[in-house]
């Protein structure tokens, strides 16, 4: 990710910026196309991950539709060139103002997470005299094995209707003429690498979907959810998420019936590894116990340390000569919080003010989680070429 020329050029750019390399992100997006068209398989890229305006125009490029959780996601899809027919509009909590919204631009598909909800679109579409296009979220019970912050698909979780509520869902969607059935959704966690969670999750989908059928509903679409995990710990050398074993595995274990749409709305696995936060070392602080690296990024441009404890790799490089001696550093950012750490007890080479340092596989869950708090700047982007 990183020759020479690149770093030579991050030498004149104000720090802190997010850097994207256009190539990881183009590889990685031909490597998701080809695996998924293989079996036909419909990829709806879960903006939330990033949403970039060049981020989305090269993904919206591949032909992906979006997968969208706010008003504001579903307006920048449409805006970046996503087709309408291909966005779906998710979320546990949508506002009147937001499914008007959705209404208003013909979106293909609300991903509905109540039986109230069900209601409000039904009557907000019955006041435009329209047809709202509906999937079930469906909460599977099924483990993700991931953080438990991160894990949505487990009873105790806020997400989706629990499979005991299903008859009170076929009820009001009798009762919902401006309501269009069109399949079943689910996700239940994120960052997962491992596949016997996908298989589970599958021989679920199953069982679920027979029941709709057996009460007289049939479902067009199968929504399994995103959540593909990316190698935090090998940015360079594993780089691409292996698309194919993660398909495989639906084409294995899903019960696809003829004509039916499988859907899956992957986020992080597209973009994580394609960009990098790049910072510089303010002050190295060595202390009786511990040094520290104090950067000029901190928890306002990347919080995921902060948040789920995740780990990001850490790279000095103004020093990538193995000949230079290491050191262990605590690497913090500015902020007023004592959680402002990216890593403790990191081995880096001995590091200098204006050193610069990246925080890789900052692609997914970055830039878009950035803060104002402190009143810091919003930190640019740099993109390579392509
Ligand atoms: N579909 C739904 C309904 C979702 O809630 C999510 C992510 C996705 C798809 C995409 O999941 P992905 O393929 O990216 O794993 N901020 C956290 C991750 C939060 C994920 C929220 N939902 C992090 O930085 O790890």
């Amino acid at each position: 990710m990183f020759n020479p020329d690149t770093i030579n050029r991050f030498q004149s750019v104000d720090t802190p910026f997010y850097y994207y390399d256009m190539g990881v992100l183009r590889q990685t997006l031909e490597a998701c196309h080809n695996a998924s068209a293989k079996y036909g398989f419909h990829v709806h890229y879960a903006m939330k991950a990033n949403f970039n305006p060049k981020v989305l125009e090269m993904i919206q490029s591949f032909g992906f539709g979006a997968d969208c959780v706010s008003g504001g996601e579903v307006k920048a899809a449409i805006e970046h060139g996503f087709s309408k027919t291909k966005v779906v509009f998710a979320g546990v909590g949508k506002s009147d103002r937001e499914i008007n919204l959705g209404l208003d631009a013909d979106i293909f598909c609300f991903n509905v997470e109540s039986v109230q909800e069900l209601h409000i679109i039904n009557d907000l579409a019955k006041a435009k005299n329209k047809t709202a296009g509906i999937a079930i979220r469906i909460n599977p019970n099924v483990d993700a094995h991931t953080h438990h912050f991160i894990t949505t698909g487990l009873d105790e979780n806020k997400f989706g209707i629990n499979t005991w509520q299903l008859n009170d869902v076929v009820e009001a969607l009798r009762s919902c003429p401006n309501l269009q059935f069109l399949g079943i959704h689910f996700h239940i966690g994120s960052q997962i690498t491992d596949m016997e969670v996908y298989k589970s999750l599958c021989i679920r989908v199953n069982e679920i979907q027979t029941w709709f059928e057996d009460h007289g509903l049939q479902v067009k679409v199968l929504n399994t959810g995103g959540g593909l995990g990316v190698d935090y710990y090998n940015p360079d050398t594993n780089t691409i998420s292996d698309f194919e074993s993660y398909f495989k595995v639906f084409k294995d274990f899903l019960n696809v019936k003829p004509g039916q749409e499988v859907h899956f709305e992957l986020g992080r696995a597209l973009v994580a590894q394609s960009a990098s936060l790049i910072s510089r070392v303010l002050y190295v602080k060595n202390g009786q116990k511990k040094n520290f690296l104090v950067l000029d990024a901190g928890m306002t441009e990347l919080m995921r340390p902060m948040l789920y404890q995740a780990y990001h790799e850490i790279e000095n490089l103004s020093r990538k000569s193995e000949s230079e001696s290491a050191t262990h550093y605590d690497v913090v950012g500015p902020i007023c919080e004592s959680t402002d750490c990216f890593r403790k007890d990191v081995e880096l080479p001995e590091s200098f003010r204006g050193d610069l340092i990246a925080v890789r596989t900052a692609g997914a869950y970055g830039e878009v989680m950035a803060s104002g708090y402190n009143l810091r700047d919003r930190a640019p982007s740099v993109y390579s070429e392509v």
